[in-house]
C-alpha cells in the first residue's frame, strides 16, 4: 500500500482581485483519514475544497489527489472523488430517483451496479418509499440526502463535503456519521467544512482551523487542546477563543510557536 497521501495541498494561493482567499496553505490528509476543516466565514474552507477538485485553480502552489496532479488531470480526478458542493444544484423538477439514474449515467455507471448502489443508500438514509416524487417536494433535509447519495453512489476515494450536515435533523446527521466512519474503514477519505463544532469534535480524526486564507493549527483535538493551552476545553472554547471577538492574540502567538 502506497503511503502518499490521498490529498498533498503545497503552497496554495488564491486571490479574487483584491481579496486573497488563501495565503500560502500547505497540508496533507492521509487515506481513510476523517479530516475537518473548520473556520470562521469567508476563512478559505470552500476555495480549498474546489481546489483539491479542480474547480478552482490556484495561483500559486499545485494539489495532488490520489498520486493525480489535479491541474494535468482534472477529469480523472473528478472521477475518482465525490462532491457536496455549499449550494448543490439540484434539478428539482426530477424525482429522486431520476436524479440519482441521471448522476450514475454521467459517471458511466453500469446499470445493475447503478440501481443496487441507489438501493442501499435510499434504505440507509431513510429515504425508501420517497424516491419516486418530484424533488421540488422535498424537505431541506431530503434535498441534502439525495446529493450525498449522488456523491457516494459512484464509490468515491475521496469525498468532499462542504457543510453538509448543517441541515440534517440529528437522527439524519447521525445516520451520515456513522456512515462516514464505515466508509473510513473501507479506507475511504473524508474531507469535510462544518460550523458544527459537536460534529468536528465526534467525527473528525484531525481538525484544520482555518483563518484569514491560512492554517491557525492543525491536529487531533487532544494536539489542538494542547496547542491552544486549554487542557480542559472542548473544541467549542477553543475555537470561540481563536476566532472570536475577544482578546485571541496570545491563543494565536500559542499556536502559531
Ligand atoms: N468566486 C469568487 N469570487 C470572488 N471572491 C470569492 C469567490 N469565492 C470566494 N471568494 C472570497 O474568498 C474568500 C474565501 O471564501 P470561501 O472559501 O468561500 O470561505 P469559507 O468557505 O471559509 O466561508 C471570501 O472572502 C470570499 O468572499
Ligand atoms: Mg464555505
Amino acid at each position: 500500500m502506497s503511503h502518499e497521501p490521498t490529498v498533498k495541498i503545497v503552497n496554495i494561493t488564491k486571490r479574487y482581485s483584491d481579496i486573497v482567499a488563501l495565503k500560502g496553505l500547505s497540508l496533507d490528509v492521509r487515506r481513510g483519514e476523517i479530516f475537518g476543516f473548520l473556520g470562521p466565514n469567508a476563512s478559505g474552507k470552500s476555495t480549498t475544497l474546489k481546489t483539491i477538485l479542480g474547480l478552482v485553480k490556484p495561483d500559486f502552489g499545485y494539489v495532488n489527489v490520489l498520486g493525480i496532479n489535479v491541474e494535468d488531470n482534472p477529469v480523472e480526478v473528478k472521477r475518482r472523488v465525490g462532491y457536496v458542493p455549499e449550494s448543490p444544484r439540484i434539478y428539482e423538477f426530477l424525482t429522486g430517483l431520476e436524479f440519482l439514474d441521471l448522476t450514475g449515467d454521467i459517471y458511466g455507471m453500469n446499470p445493475a451496479e447503478k440501481k443496487k448502489r441507489i438501493e442501499e443508500y435510499l434504505e440507509a438514509l431513510e429515504l425508501e418509499g420517497r424516491e419516486g416524487d418530484m424533488i421540488s417536494s422535498y424537505s431541506q433535509g431530503m434535498k441534502q440526502k439525495i446529493v450525498i447519495i449522488s456523491a457516494l453512489m459512484h464509490r468515491p476515494e475521496l469525498l468532499l463535503l462542504d457543510e453538509p450536515i448543517s441541515s440534517l435533523d440529528p437522527r439524519s446527521a447521525r445516520i451520515i456519521k456513522d456512515l462516514l466512519r464505515e466508509l473510513a474503514s473501507d479506507g475511504v477519505t473524508t474531507i469535510i467544512c462544518t460550523h458544527v463544532l459537536e460534529i468536528a469534535q465526534a467525527l473528525c480524526d484531525r481538525i484544520a482551523i482555518m483563518y484569514e486564507g491560512g492554517l491557525l493549527a492543525l491536529g487531533t483535538m487532544e494536539e489542538l487542546r494542547e496547542r491552544a493551552k486549554m487542557p480542559e476545553s472542548d473544541l467549542e472554547d477553543i475555537f470561540l477563543q481563536l476566532t472570536g471577538t475577544g482578546d485571541i492574540r496570545p491563543v494565536i502567538e500559542a499556536l502559531l510557536k
